[in-house]
């Protein structure tokens, strides 16, 4: 249990444990008692993460107005997707760790792992035409697209090895950014915000989502406790994913190192792993990434500096640098 998750939570409990039944009993109805089905779904329930998009549609949604019906639906539709997209990502990534436990795909194979990812996704879209959502249908399906675009970059990336600064916010906006942009956005306007907040609530989404990926692309340089982060630490060089941190190292590196260190990662295995660390610290990588996630999260809280103080605001303010203070 993370305490400052549990101090987060605390002004949206009753929320958050109302959405935490609403979402396993979407998960496991419909299912009809097809085992190898209530035997994922009841495996992926008993394994929950950090709930970090939830907590931002309740949080949005509690500053802005009164949580409706339509709020916990939000919340259940985006938690969804994400779940979906880590089912999908850890055979994409071919990662056999999530959430301190084995990945579906290292239980059940690939193939059933992208049945129940498909699964999911439709249970979430489900959500959105059963209750005649179809404002939310049109930004949940962009969103979906541009996560699949950002996935979809980042291994063309990672097959030439020429990933710019541009490119790697590109792709780290399209794969993460955007469903937590989403969750902002459509926590705002699921207590019918008008329209120039609700696209504030998304740029604010945007940045603290930019700041998110960049600090768990931090982690893989940090060499932290695989048991302790509950997924795997390191596997992003396995994957040749050229992340920011490195990206930085090989611009400033001399033209012998960063020959060697482009060497390094095509003939990347274990024993390299320090070798392209060691550059990374020489050249400043970690502080550099470091001080571009801050500029993030000081203009995500800027978007928060017009709305009134309260204990919600105070919240999502606790929660942007828990984001990238987090330990996992
Ligand atoms: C992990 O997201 C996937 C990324 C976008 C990096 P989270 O860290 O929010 O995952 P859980 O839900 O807490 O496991
Ligand atoms: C996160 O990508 C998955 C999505 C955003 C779809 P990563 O591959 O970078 O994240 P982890 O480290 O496996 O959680
Ligand atoms: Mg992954
Ligand atoms: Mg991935």
């Amino acid at each position: 249990m993370n305490i400052i998750l549990e101090k987060i939570k605390n002004p949206i409990k009753k929320e958050i444990e109302k959405f935490e039944k609403q979402f396993q009993s979407i998960i496991i109805q419909n299912n009809n008692n097809i085992s190898i089905i209530n035997d994922i779904t009841h495996y992926i329930i008993h394994r929950k993460g950090k709930l970090i998009r939830p907590i931002f549609v309740f949080l949005i949604a509690k500053m802005l107005g009164t949580i409706q019906k339509k709020t916990y639906h939000t919340a259940c539709l985006i938690e969804l997707i994400h779940t979906a997209t880590l089912v999908h990502d850890d055979v994409i990534d071919n990662s056999f760790l999530r959430r301190g436990s084995f990945s579906i795909n290292a239980i059940w194979k690939n193939k059933i792992a992208v049945l129940i990812g498909d699964y999911l996704l439709s249970k979430s879209l489900l959500i959105a035409t059963n209750n005649n959502y179809y404002d939310l249908l049109k930004i949940i399906c962009k969103t979906i697209r541009n996560m699949s675009k950002g996935e979809l970059l980042q291994i063309e990336k990672s097959k030439k090895l020429n990933v710019t600064e541009k490119i790697y916010n590109q792709i780290i906006y399209h794969k993460t950014a955007s469903l937590i942009a989403t969750s902002c956005e459509a926590g705002a306007r699921s207590v019918n915000t008008d329209e120039e907040t609700a696209i504030k609530m998304r740029k604010f989404g945007i940045f603290t989502g930019i700041a998110f990926q960049i600090k768990d692309d931090l982690f893989d340089y940090e060499e932290k406790n695989e048991k302790y982060m509950g997924k795997p630490v390191g596997i992003d060089l396995i994957e040749k994913k050229i992340t920011l941190p490195l990206i930085y190292t090989i611009q400033k590196a001399s033209k012998k190192d960063q020959k060697c260190i482009l060497n390094y990662i095509r003939h990347y295995d274990e024993k390299k792993r320090h070798k392209i660390i060691n550059y990374v610290k020489k050249y400043g990588g970690l502080e550099y990434a470091n001080r571009k996630m801050i500029k993030f999260r000081d203009n995500a809280l800027k978007i928060l500096e017009v709305y009134p103080e309260g204990i919600i605001k105070n919240t999502l303010k606790i929660m942007v640098n828990f984001i990238i203070e987090r330990n996992q």
